[in-house]
């Protein structure tokens, strides 16, 4: 067992409809630390950015506005196996597929609207965790 980082968004339906608190509780119970955050509300060019990968998406337009809509908690997640044990604890992308007890099956509203994004890889946390935080931001220990 490793202990990892891995990168989360709580996305606005869920900052919104107050659910930040219930969805960390689902973190910190399940053995994963949030060691850095930010609440931010993210301009167009720095979603357009983060997503790029999905840019020939037809849901990429859809996909930017909504995550531009209104404010986002952005965090590092540490844990063991925390880039695995984030994907089992948000569930399926589409939350009617999404097993019970999961963040996306308890919160989201729709595939878009999904409540949470994690990284899919060890490589994609390094990145998305660089895209949002200087490497001095991200605190371990106090
Ligand atoms: P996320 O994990 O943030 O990564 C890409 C996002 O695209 C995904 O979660 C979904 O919220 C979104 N997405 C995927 N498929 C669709 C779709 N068919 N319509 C709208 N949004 C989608």
């Amino acid at each position: 067992m490793s202990i990892e980082k891995t990168f989360s968004i709580i996305k606005p339906n869920s900052t919104l409809d107050n659910n930040i608190g219930n969805i960390i509780a689902v973190f910190e119970k399940n053995g994963l630390r949030v060691s850095a955050a930010k609440f931010a509300k993210l301009s167009k060019e720095k979603a357009e950015g983060f997503y790029i990968e999905h840019k020939e998406r037809p849901f990429f337009g859809e996909l930017v506005n909504f995550m531009t809509s209104g404010p986002v908690l952005l965090m590092v997640l540490e844990g063991e196996n925390a880039v695995a044990k984030n994907r089992e604890l948000m569930g399926a992308t589409n939350p009617a597929n999404a097993a019970e007890g999961t963040i996306r099956k308890l919160y989201a509203k729709s595939v878009g609207e999904n409540s949470v994004h994690g990284s899919d890889s060890h490589a994609a946390a390094e990145r998305e965790i660089a895209y949002f935080f200087e490497r001095n931001e991200v605190v371990n220990r106090f």
